[in-house]
């Protein structure tokens, strides 16, 4: 998992796991530790820090509901890879100083509201963007692949979060994309001091302009409490979009390859709807399939402030607390939709009586992005299915035996 790349994936690392299988050998290894160890949690002897494995459900919910006292979302590991960007972002921040980032958060992307305020205009930039995009794909041999993708998705994120003036500001996605990758070594590599300034210096100037319709500018207009830091919180939001890109990708795998799920009538142009941002529920659950069946963040952790009391002893204080989601998610001894596309399972909003499916995390530290990441990802599926008929050409895809691990980068689709 940490080869893969926790902050930006290395394509290379995620080929040769997804070739040998790495991704189930670990939900089996999980497996056989539970059946070892019972309800847990484990604890590691990990050189310089106590670690702890979380392998029974019920402590799933006991510590994402029990965040961030006295679970921490600011997890060591976790600020050193994140400080490489946003040193002062809402994930690695604690105690008074998480509020107001985590609040800023919620408030610019509403989180709860299924569509937000400005659905229907981002759903326009997800329209004109995927037009160019198939019409770029059509003129070079039909076949979409990854990379024509992502450069798509991109542009529609930085017209959402930062403009319509940052269309086409790849230096910007690349400077981001360099500092990730500092992040993936975490404590290992120093700091880019310059090229982090230089990041929140551009995320600070896209508040200043404050274009319509953008997110910044909503951020902009939301008078921040004091230590919220703004500029801060965005970089994030850049980052956080490339995973909504890969679920979005292998959603399209998964529709393709199950079409008696595709829902038509959900296809329509938002005016044939007479609907400026429709909801498109069956297109959101697929993209909460491809999360749930392949997570982009499959390592969730937290770090205990306190000792904390389970049935089995106490976890001491300064703990790294791993939920390994695959585990959750593909555990095939509880799960009989396991390896199966299961769309239902999304029909209603999951609760602490459920099966823990936590491809957004949950409780206080769930992901303040979901409703906005499943607008934006189910309109550009959408959008893309409406105009073109999909066939997966690079892989074939077993529906009642699922992979471990799809590699995105290597997906490929022929247009019809
Ligand atoms: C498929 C796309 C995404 C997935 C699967 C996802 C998942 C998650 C998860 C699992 C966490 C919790 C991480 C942890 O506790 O360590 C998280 C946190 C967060 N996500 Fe997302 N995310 C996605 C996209 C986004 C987007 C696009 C945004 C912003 C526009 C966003 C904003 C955030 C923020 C600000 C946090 C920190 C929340 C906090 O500190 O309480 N995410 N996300």
């Amino acid at each position: 998992m940490i080869a893969k790349g926790p902050t930006i994936r290395r394509p290379k690392v995620v080929a040769s796991s997804e070739r040998l299988g790495l991704d189930g050998r670990g939900v089996r290894r999980m497996q056989a530790l539970a059946q070892k160890y019972d309800r847990g949690p484990l604890m590691l002897r990990t050189p310089g820090r106590p670690m702890a494995m979380i392998l029974h459900p019920d402590d799933v919910h006991e510590v994402l509901e029990g965040s961030p006292e006295p679970f921490a979302t600011a997890e060591t590991l976790k600020v050193h890879a994140l400080k490489h960007f946003q040193p002062k972002g809402a994930l690695i921040s604690h105690g008074a100083e998480r509020s107001p980032r985590r609040r800023l958060n919620e408030q610019a992307l509403e989180l709860g509201a299924p569509v937000h305020h400005l659905g229907a205009r981002f759903t326009q930039v997800v329209e004109e963007e995927t037009e160019a995009l198939l019409a770029e794909v059509r003129g070079r041999g039909g076949v979409l692949a990854y990379e024509a993708f992502l450069d798509a998705w991109f542009r529609v994120v930085r017209r959402v979060v930062l403009g319509d003036s940052a269309r086409d500001d790849t230096a910007l996605t690349e400077l981001t994309q360099k500092l990730r990758g500092d992040g993936n070594w975490a404590f290992l590599k120093p700091v880019d001091k310059g090229g982090r300034a230089e990041l929140l210096d551009q995320m600070q100037a896209a508040l200043d302009r404050a274009e319509p319709g953008s997110l910044a500018a909503v951020m902009s207009q939301l008078a921040p409490a004091p230590d919220s830091e703004p500029a801060q919180q965005i970089p994030q939001w850049l980052f956080a979009f490339d995973p909504a890109g890969m679920a979005a990708f292998r959603g399209l795998a998964l529709l393709t390859t199950h079409p008696e799920h595709l829902d038509t009538t959900e296809l329509r142009t938002p005016d044939d709807q007479q609907d400026p941002a429709p909801t498109r529920p069956r297109l959101r659950a697929a993209v909460l399939e491809s999360l749930r069946l392949w997570p982009t963040t499959p390592m969730i952790l937290r770090e205990t402030t306190t000792d904390v009391a389970f049935d089995r002893g106490v976890m001491p204080a300064g703990t790294s607390v791993l939920i390994f989601a695959p585990f959750f998610h593909r555990d095939d001894r509880h799960l009989d939709f396991a390896h199966r596309f299961a769309p239902e399972l999304w029909d209603r909003p999951r609760t602490r009586a459920d099966w823990p499916l936590v491809p957004f995390s949950a409780g206080p530290g769930l992901c303040p992005g979901r409703d906005l990441v499943l607008m934006l990802t189910s309109s550009f599926l959408a959008a893309i299915l409406r105009r073109a008929t999909l066939s997966l050409d690079s892989h074939r895809l077993d529906p009642a035996s699922l992979p471990s691990l799809l590699n995105h980068f290597g997906l490929r689709f022929r247009l019809g």
